[in-house]
């Protein structure tokens, strides 16, 4: 079986962007892929954070990602920090991308410009050296296929490009990762300004899902989600981003094609009532099991633990091939 590997940062609150975008393609895939899917704290500290939000993110987010289906009996669920490889691993591919390389990142220019005009006006090196991190993530799996959103495709070809040449300086080492891109109806906007992705920060909050808002919440939020002036119900994201969005939604939730399910309706208010009742009826179970599991910290625990000694076993070979290759003594 091919292995996938995917990683997602726990800072702030998980929405339904992240979880029709990414996380319920992660749990479709545990039938057909060996997967191992990665709590990636390290790169939290990328930015200025706070050290108990912190923790307690990131227990939160593996109870959503359990709450959501990821079975840890099929894959391999664990936190980052909890395997050294990772990091040691990292500092290897530091000193094999170049510095010229990461300074074209589009994501460490935008991060880093964020920081400077209003923001806390701090550049960590860790902000800049994030994709040797995010490469010895996926490297160290043997990862075959890399689920990533637009925003890291430029990181996954880095990752390529470094293994790459890792391989061809020191002898074949890395397996070469693939990008597997989610369908185009995943993309999911903010239900006030649909012309932007749904993100967690507070400012946008009637436009943002959370996946642990209330039920009650979430109808009312997609019921005040804005349409367009005229009535036709059409998917057409250039034209009608709102009622898009909404047909984007209810055919994530249910698996059904959004241009097919323009034709089932033909008011916005039908649109708005069946786009509600299907994701409340999505979360609900999901919002059910995460309280069971937030009562049992414990549990969690123990299950992250099992997952780091898999994630470790495998981690460890390709970590010890990566410095014999490289010339580290043993
Ligand atoms: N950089 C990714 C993001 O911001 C998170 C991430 C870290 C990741 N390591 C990874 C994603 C490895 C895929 C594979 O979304």
């Amino acid at each position: 079986m091919s292995r996938v590997f995917s990683g997602i940062k726990p800072t702030g609150a998980i929405h339904l962007g992240n979880f029709l975008g990414a996380v319920q393609n992660w749990v479709a895939m545990q039938d057909d892929y060996d997967a191992v899917y990665c709590v990636v704290d390290l790169h939290a500290l990328t930015v200025p954070q706070d050290p108990a939000e912190l923790r307690a993110g990131s227990l939160r987010l593996a109870q959503v990602l359990l709450a959501a289906g990821i079975n840890p009996d099929r894959s391999t669920l664990f936190v980052q920090s909890h395997v050294h490889e990772h990091p040691e691993l990292a500092w290897m591919l530091e000193c094999t991308a170049s510095f010229g390389e990461l300074r074209r990142m589009t994501q460490f220019k935008d991060k880093s410009d964020q920081a400077g005009d209003g923001g806390s006006g701090f550049i960590s090196a860790g902000l800049f050296t994030y994709p040797a991190l995010m490469a010895a993530d996926i490297l160290l799996y043997d990862t075959d296929a890399v689920p990533v959103g637009d925003d890291q495709r430029q990181h996954l070809e880095l990752t390529r490009d470094v293994a790459e040449r890792f391989n061809s300086r020191y002898g074949d080492t890395f397996v070469i990762p693939d990008a597997i891109i989610p369908p185009a109806g995943a993309r999911i906007m903010d239900l006030q300004h649909p012309e932007n992705k749904m993100s967690k920060s507070d400012d946008t909050d009637s436009g943002t899902i959370l996946l642990l808002d209330d039920l009650k919440k979430i109808e009312k939020k997609i019921k005040r989600a804005v349409t367009d002036n005229d009535s036709e119900v059409r998917f057409d994201i250039a034209e009608k981003p709102g009622v898009s969005n909404l047909l984007s939604i209810l055919g994530a939730v249910t698996d059904q094609d959004p241009t097919a399910l323009a034709d089932e309706f033909d008011q916005y208010g039908p649109l708005k009532t069946a786009t509600a009742e299907a994701v409340i009826e999505r979360l609900r179970p999901i919002q059910e099991r995460f309280f069971e599991l937030e009562a049992d910290p414990a549990e969690t625990q123990r299950l992250l633990k099992h997952g780091a000694d898999r994630a470790q076993e495998k981690a460890a070979e390709v970590l010890a091939r990566a410095k014999q290759h490289i010339g580290l003594l043993p």
